[in-house]
């Protein structure tokens, strides 16, 4: 059955929406609403609300609408559970009671479950549909499937509606996804690429809810609006850390067999508070409605973060968790959940503009109070010696407060100290009448305050731009795969970690606080009991280093983190012995991904490292371009160079670029840099020679079957690679054994076997050209990790 009626008409892309929205907004015709998963929770809670609101906007618009509930259960199972959820649903304050009666009855009848388990089910409800469409002599304007389901059901519903509901006539079909994406970048991908073969990109809208709050939707045009006051502050210089906060009171029952594999960082942070921090942290686009412009910001933001480890997060879980895990999951008393429920994370973004600027995003369960804020917290340069109720001694600060809290309702706050906010848009007013309460640090008196004029659900504001065809809010394939590479690492490196284990509510007290010390944050209390019970056996990242021997030199073995931070102070040792004797520490250094750790390490722990004293070298080179990411020297330069103070005229990349061609014997590159190390290096003795080995035991890039005796051809040559790019440049063993520290560092379980041959071969250099490593007058260092070591 299918009613249209006439009204008023109303506009389709709400807030901001500018042209290119408009012109996506959908021509009148029928609109058939599917929601799979349709007596679940989420459809319960937020969902048919926000389509009954969408209804009573669109009632006038000349669209005609159909609603379908659609689930496994048979319909005389799920109907009457359909209905008593849409009979809930409700009017907005100015609806007389009549109109809302009448509203709600023609959604009614408008209503129908049905049964979408087969392909059978789906192909009869696309036959309903034609069918009413052909009754009614109605032109079909679009189908939205919106699928409230676990996400492993994601691919099949996909295709099963790619199969048999794709609608003709050029209407359109827009199907609606719910977090989880996955759970990491590798699934998120896989996810992405299954999904690809039954629906087109603009075919789907990947919702974040936090994306259709008023107050985060306000983020951009609020800095847009307010630019003249922003530019000059919105840098390194004013800004003194930016908090990205979501607390919760409740727990998560009812909901482990989920949680229990997400944990709050998967649910909450790199979603809903990523989501938030690009908002705030991206370049403005010049136009704020083009969801292209607004994209490409955000993924530049995502490539200037600096790498997220486990130094860059605390993570805690509620007392009570256990047990609710061991009695949802059916699981033993001795079985124990590291899932994480709380984690404070600290990120920094390597742009001049945020150089040093700390990002914290937090979130967690069972805490003191429900809020959701960001806040952006400028630097105070004024120093009130007795009047510190002066407006200028107050905290300097603009905050996004979502909702809940002691406010109780969203708005954006602007200290009166820093400027006042302008006010440019109907659906916004300022509020000037206040309770009486503090709001981080101020009393409310002390704010602008802005709030809508109208609040809205966020599943209604994304409910409507979705039916107009308005992508802004949503999340693309790309900013998906982005977010999940920033937080991936993160995760791993936290896997195995116990979290801290908090009790919940007010006494958690000071338990979770953390400070942040230069670009690492930790708990400010350190003393933690944790019955043995609570937590289950030793932990994977107990600190552990085990010392040893290892063809003929010494031999460091620790899981990888524990091996890096030595080899990294190791390193820093030998700088500092080396300027205090000669003045200078020259370091040689290969390329690859396994020193990228030490290299991390190196910048934001080694803040004492002599730098100004220090010349880096290469070991190895291939022969490309500085500029590709093959560039040996360029890993070294992005991982480690571009972050520390060293003069420029200390750094020697090997010049395999000469004459506008790469290692042309001729050029003579690779004498070159013989002479260049001659002229710097006392006696070429290198102080520290940094190297890997490859699974075919090549060395620097020395490889099987090469010169073993590089001696006579100098300090660096041309060599040939097995594997592309074949052409190389490579200080010889000549270079490599004068040197006084010669590290080996071999990490990951692939490189098992290649130690476990090294172990018991002879020195053979043609073969395994590591065993020509032998250095005259040095020490031979092998960093060698759990992995490789055992396997
Ligand atoms: C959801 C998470 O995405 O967001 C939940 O899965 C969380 O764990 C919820 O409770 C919070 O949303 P809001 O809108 O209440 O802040």
């Amino acid at each position: 059955m299918i009613v249209t009626v006439l009204l008023l008409l109303v506009a389709l892309c709400a807030r901001g929406g500018e042209a290119e929205e408009r012109a996506a907004a959908p021509g009148a015709g029928h609109v058939s609403v599917v929601v799979v998963g349709g007596t679940g929770d989420l459809a319960k809670k937020y969902l048919w609300q926000g389509f009954f609101e969408l209804y009573v906007q669109q009632v006038a618009s000349g669209n005609s609408f159909s609603f379908y509930g659609g689930g496994l259960s048979p319909a005389d199972v799920a109907t009457p559970l359909l209905f008593d959820i849409l009979k809930a649903v409700s009017c907005s304050k100015d609806a007389s009671e009549e109109r809302c009666a009448l509203l709600r009855a023609q959604f009614l009848r408008l209503a129908q479950y049905r049964q979408l388990k087969t392909l059978e089910h789906y192909q009869a409800l696309a036959e309903h549909i034609g069918r009413e469409l052909q009754q009614e002599g109605i032109a079909e304007a679009g189908r939205l499937f919106y699928l409230s389901l676990p996400a492993f059901a994601y691919v099949d519903v996909a295709d099963k509606i790619n199969k048999s509901c794709r609608p003709t006539g050029g209407a359109w079909l827009r199907v609606v996804l719910e977090k989880p994406f996955g759970h990491d970048f590798r699934s998120a991908e896989v996810l992405a690429t299954q999904l690809e073969d039954s629906l087109k990109d603009e075919e789907m809208y990947r919702i974040d809810h936090y994306l259709g709050k008023q107050v985060v939707a306000k983020i951009l045009p609020f800095r847009v609006e307010n630019k003249r006051f922003l530019d000059p502050i919105w840098n390194k210089h004013h800004i003194e850390r930016v908090e990205i906060v979501m607390k919760e009171t409740l727990d998560v029952k009812g909901r482990i067999s989920f949680y229990d594999q997400y944990g709050v960082i998967r649910d909450v942070l790199q979603n809903h508070l990523t989501e938030v921090m690009t908002l705030l942290t991206m370049r403005l686009p010049t136009n704020v409605s083009s969801s292209e412009e607004v994209l490409q910001k955000k993924l530049r933001v995502f490539s200037s973060m600096l790498p997220l480890g486990k130094n860059q997060a605390v993570v805690g879980q509620y007392q009570a968790y256990q047990s609710t895990v061991q009695q949802e999951m059916n699981r033993t008393k001795d079985h124990v959940s590291l899932t994480p429920t709380y984690a404070a994370v600290l990120a920094h973004i390597d742009e001049a503009q945020y150089e040093g600027v700390p990002i914290l995003m937090i979130s967690g369960k069972m805490l003191d109070e429900r809020v959701g804020y960001a806040r952006i917290l400028f630097k105070n340069d004024v120093f009130c010696l007795q009047s510190s109720d002066g407006v200028h001694c107050k905290p300097k600060q603009i905050v996004f407060y979502f909702g809940h809290g002691s406010l109780q309702y969203p708005a954006v706050l602007v200290s009166k100290n820093l400027f006042r906010p302008a006010l440019t848009s109907a659906e916004w007013k300022e509020v000037t009448e206040h309770a009486d309460v503090d709001i981080l640090g101020l009393h409310i008196s002390d704010y602008y305050v802005q709030t809508p004029t109208e609040q809205k659900e966020a599943y209604s504001e994304l409910i409507s731009h979705i039916f107009a065809g308005c992508k802004n809010n949503f999340v693309s394939a790309a900013n998906l795969l982005a977010s999940w590479g920033l937080w991936t690492p993160l995760l791993h490196s936290l896997a195995g970690t116990h979290p801290r284990v908090y009790p919940g509510g007010a006494d958690n007290r000071d338990l979770l606080d953390i400070r942040v010390s230069g670009k690492d944050v930790g708990y400010t209390s350190e003393v933690v009991i944790i019955s043995a019970d609570q937590m289950g056996g030793p932990s994977a990242n107990s600190f552990q280093v085990m010392q040893g021997n290892f063809r003929g030199g010494d031999m460091v073995s620790a899981w990888p983190e524990q091996l890096v931070e030595r080899l990294a102070a190791d390193m820093e040792a030998a700088a500092e012995a080396a300027v205090r004797e000669g003045g200078v520490f020259h370091l040689a250094l290969s390329g690859g991904s396994t020193p990228l750790a030490l290299f991390h390490r190196l910048a934001l722990h080694h803040f004492s490292f002599p730098w100004s004293h220090t010349h880096v070298w290469m070991a190895d080179e291939r022969c490309v371009p500085p500029t590709e990411a093959e560039s040996n020297f360029r890993g070294v330069h992005d991982h480690l160079l571009q972050h520390v103070r060293i003069p420029y005229f200390n750094i020697h990349p090997m010049p395999v670029q000469l004459n506008q061609r790469l290692c042309v014997e001729e050029d003579r590159g690779a004498a070159q840099y013989d002479k260049e190390i001659r002229g710097s290096v006392l006696g070429s003795s290198f102080h520290f020679v940094l190297l890997g080995v490859g699974y075919d035991g090549h060395t620097a890039s020395l490889f099987p079957g090469g010169r073993a005796d590089g001696a006579a051809e100098g300090l660096a040559a041309l060599t040939e690679s097995p594997v592309k790019p074949h052409r190389r440049m490579s200080l010889t063993f000549g270079a490599i054994n004068r040197a006084r520290a010669v590290a080996l560092l071999v990490m990951g379980k692939g490189k098992h076997e290649l130690i476990t041959q090294l172990s018991r071969v002879n020195d053979k250099p043609d073969k395994w050209p590591v065993t020509g490593v032998k250095p005259a007058d040095g020490r031979l260092l092998w960093y060698i990790d759990y992995d490789a070591l055992l396997g």
